[in-house]
């Protein structure tokens, strides 16, 4: 079996080396040829890595055809909007991932939205501009707290949260006129601002229902105590104590069974996994956001936590059958700890050295994100989230002491993290 995983951050890290483990206890590690395009040098250790970027269509298409790859799983969102699946398909080969047409329930803000109303899904009040005017008049009739939210892909730096009318001014004068985040911010929308606890909750999804993962917390900001500006994630833990049954069922019935009867009505095939950012607020989830792909970094704890061959589950959701696939997630308490370069989610330093690595005490071990390899073969920096630590234990405790254990025994010039995961619910 060959599968090209299509990504370079910790989340096809986690994946990658979850298929590498699964057949290890399977005892079918000769069967198996990994790739990734373009990787890390995490991956290299248990898959070739493959010199394609993400946005490389034609090149991905021609790899996957010259090597006869059976399976290719997308990591990231931008190749599943620029329509990598569809053009897989229409070549026959098999893609984990939704559709184009699919995907826009993350491409597009106001889409999802208005696919979310359509199907009766809890999510906040909204409305949708593009008109400069128009958005900054509405800002003043309605109270503070405001969400405004760029329409299109913008690498998880289009919302702000504005304390202030004068705030959601600025950051709609941002994205409309000033074109801060390019076209993607040509239109906004503009939705009520709801306070509670945040959930990332993800499903498997396919044509005939879904398989719920467990419930994760994402730590955006990128200081302790929620400060600072929002990144594309600082850790994550399980379990969430927001994530009662009786939440879990509301997501279930009033979420994930309404995405896919929506999508049977508007006769979209979806296979792949779908990401819910959710808010409860009194016990109700309120839905505000989709992502049509694995979250980065929940999926590092979902993988540790996944019992169940990850391969046969992805075949089952290709095969529209996921909903009565077993599947078995530890309950151990897990945590992932994110650890970047000084200065990010701005400008930040590459090429720094990277040192301990293959200390890591055990039971935490490091997952790559945004790292290389120099002219000498030493691991360096070169993204802004760098490497992730993981680790499960039988206490949430533990698994933290863990986790930070192994955060210590590495080092890089303006090493950051924060070290509050995993305790602010
Ligand atoms: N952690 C949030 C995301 O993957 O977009």
């Amino acid at each position: 079996m060959k599968i090209l995983v299509i990504g370079s951050g910790g989340r096809e890290d986690a994946i990658v080396q979850k298929l590498h483990r699964d057949a290890i206890v399977s005892g079918t590690l000769d069967q198996l040829t990994l790739f990734a395009a373009p990787g890390n040098p995490g991956m290299a250790k248990v898959a070739t890595l493959v010199q394609r970027t993400v946005e490389d269509l034609d090149g991905l298409l021609a790899f996957a055809k010259s090597e006869s790859i059976d399976l290719t799983i997308v990591g990231p969102e931008v190749p599943l909007a620029l329509g990598l699946v569809d053009r897989f398909e229409k070549a026959g080969l098999a893609i984990f991932g939704p559709n184009q047409t699919a995907a826009k329930l993350e491409s597009s803000k106001a889409y999802a939205k208005a696919f979310m109303v359509k199907a009766g899904i809890p999510t906040p009040a909204y409305r949708e501009f593009d008109d400069l005017h128009e958005a900054l008049h509405y800002v003043t009739s309605i109270e503070p707290p405001i969400v405004i939210k760029a329409d299109g892909l913008a690498a998880g730096k289009g919302v702000t949260v504005a304390k202030t009318v004068d705030e959601a001014r600025q950051a709609i004068i941002a994205a409309i006129e000033q074109r801060a985040f390019g076209d993607a911010g040509a239109r906004v929308v503009i939705e009520q601002f709801v306070e509670g606890s945040e959930l990332s909750l993800m499903a498997f999804v396919d044509q005939h229902g879904f398989l719920m993962m467990p419930a994760i917390q994402d730590h955006k900001q990128v200081f302790d105590h929620d400060e600072g500006p929002n990144t594309g994630g600082m850790g994550t833990f399980y379990p969430v104590p927001a994530a009662t049954q009786d939440v879990l069922q509301k997501v279930h019935d009033e979420v994930f069974s309404r995405v896919v009867a929506q999508l049977q009505a508007q006769n979209i095939t979806y296979r792949g996994v779908l990401f819910a950012g959710i808010i409860v607020q009194d016990g109700q989830p309120y839905v505000i956001e989709f992502n049509v792909r694995f979250g980065d970094p929940e999926t590092q704890v979902v993988m540790e936590l996944l019992q169940t061959d990850l391969l046969s589950l992805l075949q089952a959701v290709l095969q529209d059958r996921v909903q009565t696939h077993p599947a078995y997630f530890s309950t151990d308490p897990t945590v992932c700890v994110v650890l970047t370069c000084a200065g990010y989610p701005q400008a930040y330093k590459k090429g720094l050295l990277i040192e301990g690595l293959e200390s890591i005490p055990s039971p935490a071990y490091v997952l790559h994100a945004g790292t290389t390899l120099d002219d000498f073969g030493h691991t360096v920096t070169d993204g802004g989230r760098v490497l992730g630590v993981v680790a499960r234990a039988t206490s949430l405790e533990k698994a933290r002491d863990a986790a930070y254990r192994g955060v210590d025994h590495i080092d890089f010039e303006g090493k950051h993290y924060r070290s509050d995961i995993g305790t602010r619910m």
